[in-house]
């Protein structure tokens, strides 16, 4: 059995600005979704037969790794909470990506790749295979997954989900795991990693290293259980900014607020990030995405936190908690309605968790 795991994400500064083309700060957590292949006799998902429609990311991603591969049986296991905010199809379409690839190897043509998915302007692009020569080689299991690969193709199949939109935020965060930060410009203070455009849109993606800092606090996230459609939340700031173009003048100070968030973290100051957390909410709700059941989590919570803020879309999904104090915040939280999480900052990235028996198929005999 092949088996790989890709943890959730939230957004710890700068949602909606970012789509103004503010930096967005985002941080995976202890929350994964696992995914397990197996050959079988028919395509199978979860025992019940797989359907295209019902799991759009694992069909795309089945065209673009397994085209007249032998049927499968997938196992998705997990516990991000679906369409919530916190990555669920991106963390799923990581895993799946590597363990596809990790089950059927990959040609390695003159010590370099034979074949892959690479982002190429203004998409990503698959090359190879080569005919097979002599001297080639397929590099099998673990060894033939790529972290980049799986992020290039998550965004891919994300984007194609979601009627061709979708920022690299959620699929390089699931990918790479730690702290991703992304951004119109590359940041010069940051370990920029690589940029991304799809459909003429580009971002400049970075990796922030975290200080041992970051140990002693925990996110506690708490749902609101309020299914509010991202597209639905960034079409009403669309629109105040229509109305009311003095507004981008909130857009910029969440861009500056962020900014400070990302120094707070890599300096370690937890009470700073805190701090420009607390600030980012309060412009978050002045530009009309907060709700009611958001707020009164983020009341309950902010006693014992360091700072709190809706993160994501708004509108109802989820808010998070920075603490020292992971139970009585979460407590607090379940007593007002919420349902809780609680993660470290800063999980692990894609875990490839087994290549017994792999590859499962050779499609370059
Ligand atoms: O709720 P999520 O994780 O889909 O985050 C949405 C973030 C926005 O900035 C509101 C939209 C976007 O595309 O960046």
């Amino acid at each position: 059995m092949v088996q790989a795991s890709a943890p959730g994400k939230c957004i710890l500064f700068g949602e909606h600005a970012v789509v103004y083309g503010q930096p967005a700060v985002a941080v995976a957590i202890d929350q994964r979704m696992t995914v397990s292949l197996e050959i079988s006799d028919v395509w199978r998902i979860d025992g019940m037969r797989f359907s295209p429609e019902r799991h759009p990311h694992v069909e795309s991603l089945k065209q673009r790794l397994w085209a007249n591969g032998p049927s499968l049986s997938i196992k998705v296991n997990g516990d991000i909470p679906p369409a919530s905010g916190l990555g669920s199809s991106a963390a799923l379409s990581v895993a799946a990506s590597a363990a596809l690839r990790c089950a059927r190897g990959r040609q390695i043509k003159d010590d370099d790749w034979g074949e892959g998915w690479t982002a190429a302007r203004p998409n990503a692009v698959y090359t190879g295979p080569w005919d097979v020569e002599q001297g080639d080689s397929v590099q099998t299991g673990k060894d033939s997954v790529d972290v980049d690969e799986c992020a290039i193709l998550s965004h891919a199949v994300e984007a194609s989900a979601q009627g061709g939109r979708a920022s690299p935020l959620d699929s390089s965060t699931c990918s790479h795991g730690g702290c991703i930060v992304l951004s119109d410009k590359v940041e010069s203070d940051l370990n920029w990693i690589y940029s991304r455009t799809l459909n003429d849109v580009s971002w400049e993606v970075h990796a922030v290293d975290l200080p041992k800092e970051i140990e002693d606090v925990w996110l506690v996230i708490g749902n609101t259980g309020i299914h509010a459609p991202t597209s639905e939340q960034v079409a009403k700031v669309a629109r105040l900014l229509e109305n009311e173009p003095g507004r981008m003048r909130e857009i910029e100070t969440i861009g500056i607020i962020a900014r400070r968030g990302i120094a707070a973290l890599k300096e370690g100051n937890m009470e700073g990030v805190g701090r420009a957390m607390r600030e980012n909410h309060l412009l978050l709700r002045s530009i009309g995405v907060s709700c009611s059941e958001l707020e009164s989590l983020i009341s309950a919570a902010a006693p014992s936190s360091l700072g709190v803020k809706l993160t994501g879309a708004g509108g109802g999904g989820c808010m998070i908690a920075l603490t020292r104090n992971p139970k009585e915040t979460s407590e607090a939280i379940e007593l007002a309605g919420g349902r809780t999480l609680i993660s470290k900052i800063a999980a692990h990235g894609l875990i490839v968790e087994s290549d017994d028996n792999s590859p499962l198929w050779n499609p370059f005999e």
